[in-house]
């Protein structure tokens, strides 16, 4: 791939557009912010890392959208946290206003990109883009499942005291309260996690996990959590630029799977060189689906607070 695009160079970006050059995922990055020189001096800094880290992937930074043309691939990053004072509903709609300015310039520089959004809410700010830009949803796609899911496995890592390699799981849903580990798919090296621990244990697990954002920002005092974020993100992005067919937690335009229609959430999805390749539908317990209803609703609630 030629060219990736990663919209706001704030905790996440930057880390994002890092870790993109160090694996070589396209033959330039580019790091979008409205701050002025920000972008341009964290693009400077990552390309002088180049020749200590071994990769050739040129770092640049811009605040407008003529340097992103023709980009493959656009994580978008760009977005306010809530700040004291702000509402709930005040963060959707200017974040909302962020999401709509930076999906304009995409659609009207790299027409054929796929959009991997990160900015929150996430399941909204998703819908936000492919409405704007209008693109397919092949093209538009969120991440949070794989984070989500990622904080689970680590947690089990923990609990067993065993290699997170070897720890399979699935988190669907939206991303927040509402999401739904599937616990009946966890394995420990081939091994259902339903025979390793107790329910009660899984259980508090699962409930740290539905909080695992909560937790870190609770820890930082300021600001949310972007490492494991940012490697969420670029695990979607190398499934793109390298066509791995790769089936991860994402958060997909729902067409009639899972009984769902017209909302993102997340699901297990085909990522390859065309995006979203395909939804995979897994057979949910009665209690599972139930909370995957309940979760749509959710995002649904936080859908009609945007103004298009
Ligand atoms: P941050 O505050 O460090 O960075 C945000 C950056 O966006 C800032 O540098 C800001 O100047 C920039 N920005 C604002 N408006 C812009 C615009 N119109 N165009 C370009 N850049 C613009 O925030 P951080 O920690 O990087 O988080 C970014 C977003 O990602 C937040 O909305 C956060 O909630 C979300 N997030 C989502 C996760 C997920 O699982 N989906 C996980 C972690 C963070
Ligand atoms: C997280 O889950 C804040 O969405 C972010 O860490």
């Amino acid at each position: 791939m030629d060219k990736i695009t990663v919209v706001g160079a704030g905790h996440v970006g930057a880390t994002a557009a890092q870790r993109i050059a160090e694996r070589e995922l396209a033959r330039e990055v580019v790091v979008v912010d409205i701050l002025e020189g920000v972008p341009q001096g964290k693009a400077l800094d990552q390309w002088e890392s180049a020749p200590v880290e071994g990769f050739d992937t040129m770092v640049t930074g811009a605040q407008d959208y003529e340097q992103t043309a023709g980009s493959g691939v656009f994580v978008v990053t760009a977005g306010l946290a809530r700040k004291p004072g702000m509402s709930r509903d005040d963060l959707v709609q200017k974040n909302t206003e962020i999401i709509r300015s930076v999906s304009e310039a995409i659609a009207r520089y790299s027409p054929d990109a796929i959009i991997v959004m990160v900015t929150n809410p996430l399941d909204v700010m998703a819908y936000v883009a492919k409405a704007v830009t209008g693109f397919p949803r092949e093209r538009v796609i969120g991440m949070a499942g794989i984070l989500d899911t990622a904080r689970f496995r680590s947690f089990i890592a923990m609990e067993l005291d065993v290699s997170v390699e070897d720890i399979q799981a699935l988190v669907l849903g939206g991303h927040g309260d509402s999401m739904v580990p599937i616990v009946s798919t966890v394995s420990v090296g081939g091994i259902p996690l339903t025979q390793l621990l107790s329910d009660e244990r899984i259980e508090a697990l699962v409930e740290r996990t539905r909080k695992g954002g909560g937790e870190i920002v609770k820890l930082l005092g300021t600001g949310s959590a972007y490492y494991a974020p940012s490697a969420g993100a670029v695990q979607m992005v190398e499934a793109i630029a390298r066509d791995k067919k790769r089936v991860l937690p994402c958060a997909a335009w729902l067409e009639g799977e899972y009984g769902l229609d017209g909302l993102f959430l997340g699901v297990p999805c085909k990522l390859g060189a065309t995006g979203l390749e395909g939804v995979i539908e897994v057979k949910l317990s009665d209690a599972e689906r139930e909370a995957l209803g309940a979760s749509a609703e959710a995002v649904r609630g936080t859908m009609e607070l945007v103004q298009l």
